[in-house]
């Protein structure tokens, strides 16, 4: 067995240190190692978008990065979102709009919502839509998705524009 490998990182604001082994995903060390479960494993190999985390703020799939690439970086997941009682915005919306469609898939789709209106605050419906096309959902469809995700767009810049 390999030697396990201290790491520090910061994950939802929060510093800490891990052991993990040279080759655990940061989807596993996430999920085994720091009890956050909301971030979830389907496909391992990069294609179906579920285990999307944010690693300086930037979309990732936690299945494709080793925990140890993760070292001194921020990570967010999905139990972040939301502050106290209080839901993110994006969170809000996607209740608001019915787009919670299964609870497999949707921790990702909020991570990376959360990237592309925190990078491109006027992200198009296009745009959304372009980017969703890296989640792949088998229930229903996205129309509710893209819905939530641009209401929440406008509440946001809104919010900006009042401050
Ligand atoms: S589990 Fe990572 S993309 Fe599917
Ligand atoms: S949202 Fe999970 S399968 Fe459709």
């Amino acid at each position: 067995m390999t030697q396990p490998i201290d790491i520090n990182l910061n994950v939802n604001g929060r510093d800490v240190r891990v052991s993990v082994e040279p080759r655990r995903s940061l989807a596993d060390c996430l999920r085994h190692d720091l009890s956050l479960t909301g971030t979830h494993v389907g496909c391992e190999h990069g294609v179906c978008g579920a285990c999307t985390v944010m690693i300086d703020g930037e979309a990732v799939r936690s299945c494709l990065v080793l925990a140890v690439q993760a070292e001194d970086r921020l990570v967010e997941t999905v139990e972040g979102l939301a502050t106290d009682d209080c839901l993110g915005v994006i969170q809000d919306e996607f209740r608001n709009n019915h787009a919670l469609q299964c609870g497999f898939c949707t921790p990702g789709i909020l991570m990376t919502a959360q990237s592309l209106l925190s990078a491109e605050p006027e992200a198009s419906n296009d745009r959304i839509r372009e980017v969703l096309s890296g989640h792949i959902c088998r229930c229903t469809g996205y129309i509710p998705i893209v819905t939530a995700i641009a209401k929440a767009r406008d509440r946001l810049s809104a919010a900006s524009r009042d401050h």
